[in-house]
This record gives structure tokens, sequence and C-alpha cells, in this order.
């Protein structure tokens, strides 16, 4: 019998890591999968790019959500979800990461009886200001398989009660992706179209409300890239939120007026990842980036308190920085000094991740 998977996406962060799912399993058998895509990203340099440069075919579905609060965004991904779960009578559904449109689908699904395999459970910040926090929460809690990305997950769904059969470590799904694609973004030409000599810029990225939602946090990266600017260019895309932030507190003008800064718009993912390997460093409040750093072994400063992701510190080259314009000074300032932190990858970061997921769910008979 084929088994029928609806492989859900609808944030940019999603869609690097169902590619290589969906994948395996059209050519898989057992399996027959169909993509579903919520719309939660829209704009083109958010969605269809990541489509096309991750060789994704187009998702049979599209919900076209868009965006909205978090109650609206949800609802609307879970109207659309259940009329399509009832029509489709998908056997199986897989969510991935910690978006709203993961957490809409799980919740569906599981209403319905339809087993839920969350992909990256068990990641938690233990800071539930964080509207991801609660997704994965949630989303684990209705799960009926768990793939875990990192051993902490491990340790934190046994401590929240979860039995050990659903829970599975099989690595990191967006590093698939990455080693997949590392060799084709040789071809990006970025660096010299920007004018930027290899190894001798920053990278950054900023989209989390804790950051570009707070005036006075954001006026303080703000500064903080300033000075930075001084000593080393600073390239940084920008995510659609963050803009529109920076412009409803007027600080637009000042970071274009910044010599050394390159504010370009959302970049593909062959590019970004070009970006990424060859810079001094990294300053983000992304999830994903914590990662794919840690496995480039580049040097990357998080803006926030706390992550998710604590291996990517523990073993690999992350360092938790916040946002306070003197911090993040220092931690470049430390970099910049030959204080680059060296790091290991780590276990199950192989590019074998979704093999093993798709490989579990074959036996899965839940
Ligand atoms: C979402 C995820 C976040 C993830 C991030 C990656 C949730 C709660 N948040 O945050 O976990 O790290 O994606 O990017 O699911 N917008 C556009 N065009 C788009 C999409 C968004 O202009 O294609 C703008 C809109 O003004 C929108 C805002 O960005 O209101 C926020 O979009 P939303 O999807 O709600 O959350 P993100 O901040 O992108």
């Amino acid at each position: 019998m084929m088994l029928k998977i609806a492989n859900i996406v609808g944030a940019r962060p999603n869609f690097m890591k169902i590619a290589p799912i969906h994948r395996l399993m059209q050519s898989h058998n057992g399996f027959s999968p169909f993509l579903i895509h919520t719309g939660q990203h829209y704009d083109e340099k958010m969605s269809q790019t990541f489509f096309k440069e991750l060789g994704m075919p187009e998702p049979d579905l599209y919900l076209g959500v868009g965006s909205g609060s978090h109650a609206r965004q949800t609802a609307a991904i879970m109207i659309e979800l259940e009329k399509i779960f009832f029509e489709q009578r998908p056997d199986r559904v897989v969510v991935v990461g910690d978006v709203n449109s993961t957490l809409a689908a799980s919740l569906v699904a599981s209403k319905l009886h339809i087993p839920v395999a969350h992909v990256e459970a068990g990641l938690r910040s233990f800071d539930r200001t964080m509207p991801e926090e609660i997704n994965r929460i949630l989303t684990d809690s209705v799960s009926d398989l768990m793939f875990v990305s990192e051993k902490s997950g491990l340790t934190n769904l046994k401590n929240e009660g979860f039995s050990g059969n659903k829970i599975h470590l099989v690595g990191n799904v967006m590093i698939d992706s990455l080693i997949e694609h590392l060799d084709k973004a040789e071809a990006s030409t970025i660096l010299d179209d920007l004018g930027i000599k290899s190894g001798d810029y920053a990278l950054m990225t900023l989209h989390r409300p804790s950051n570009v939602d707070d005036e006075e946090v954001l006026r303080d990266i703000v500064s903080a890239l300033e000075m930075i600017t001084n000593d080393l260019p600073v390239i940084f895309p920008i995510h659609p939120r963050a803009l529109k932030m920076l412009q409803e507190f007027k600080l637009d003008q000042e970071i274009r007026r910044l010599n050394n800064l390159f504010l370009l718009e959302p970049l593909g993912y062959l590019t970004f990842l070009k970006l990424m390997r060859y810079a001094r460093l990294i300053l983000t409040d992304s999830g994903g980036i914590q990662e794919e750093t840690t496995y480039l072994k580049v040097p990357c400063l998080t803006l926030r308190q706390n992550t998710e992701r604590p291996v990517t510190i523990e073993l690999g080259t992350n360092r938790l920085v916040g946002s306070s314009k003197e911090d993040i000074i220092s931690a470049v300032e430390a970099v910049i000094n030959g204080d680059g932190v060296t790091g290991e990858i780590p276990h199950l970061w192989d590019g074998k991740s979704a093999a093993r997921i798709v490989e579990i769910l074959s036996q899965f008979n839940g």
C-alpha cells in the first residue's frame, strides 16, 4: 500500500528542511507525497526563489493565507487545511520547524486522527515570550513521531514525559540541504558584484520580534552597526518584517547612510550559502543560521539571550551575545582580534538525516 503523505511548508526556513524529505519520498515506492504550501511567506524572494534553487516541484496545493496576527494567520491555515485533509485523507502529515504553519497543520491533523511527524522536535529555548517556543511545545505535544536534530531535544522530550518509542535522533535536515548545495553555491558572483573580499566582511540577518519590533533595541543594533562598519563591511539582506519596522521607527535613512553597509533585499539560498561560507563572522537572530554556521565553522554571534539549539554553542561556533550595543561591539571585536571560535560538527549532521526520517516513517504503523 502506498502511504499518502502531506508535507507541509509555510515560511522560508521550512523549504530547505522539507526539500530532501519530499524528494526521497517521491522516489520511494512506499510513499505518495504531496506538498502543501500555506503561503505564510509569499514574496517571491521569500518563497518561489527557494523552490527553484532547491529543485523542489511546485506545491501541489497553495493556500495563500499571507500575513496577519498570530491568531488570524494560524486560524486561516487551520480552516484551509481541514478542508484539504478531509478531501485528500492523507495517511501521515509531516511538519518541520516551529513556525505558525507547523502548529496549525499539526493541530488540524491530530484532531482528524492523522498521525503527525514533527521534524526538528524537542528544541526548547525555555522562553515563552517567543512565539516559536509556543509552537514547538504544542506541536510536539500532538505529534506521533518526533525527529530530533540534536541531543538536547532528546533530553527535553524525556523531561516532558514523552514516550521513548516516538522519539528518534536523526540529525539535521537543514544540513542535508546545505551539504547538497554547497558546491553549486560557489557559482554565485555576489562577492565580486559587491566588490568585497572573501573573509573580509560580516554578514547580518535580523527578524525576530524581540529585536525588530522594539524601537530601543533596534536603535541600539543600528548604532552598533555604525561602529562595526568602521572596521568591516557588513552585508545585511533584510527580512520584510525588519524593513517595515526600520521604516516605522524612521531608522531606515540612518542605516542607508552607513558607508560600509550593504543593505540588500532577501537573498536566494545559494547566494546566501556562499556569503555565509566566506564571512569573517555572522550576526544573526535566526535559528537555522546558528546551525549552518556551526557546520561551516564560521563564527556566529547570536543577538539573543537564549537559544533552543544549545549544541551550536557547546560544540559549534555560536555565541549568545544579546542585543545591546556594547555587547555586540565587544563580541565583534573579540572575533576580529583573533578570538575566533573553532568548533566540531554535531552527531548525525552528515547529510543523511532525511534518509533516516523516510526509513523510520516507512516502518511506522501507528
Ligand atoms: C516567520 C516565523 C519565524 C521564522 C521566520 C523566518 C512564525 C511565528 N514566525 O517569522 O519563526 O524564523 O518566519 O523568516 O511563524 N512579510 C512579507 N512578505 C512575506 C512574509 C512576511 O512582507 O513573504 C512581512 C509581513 O509584513 C508580515 C511580517 O513580514 O506581517 C511577518 O511575517 P510572519 O510570517 O508573520 O512572520 P516572520 O517574522 O516572517
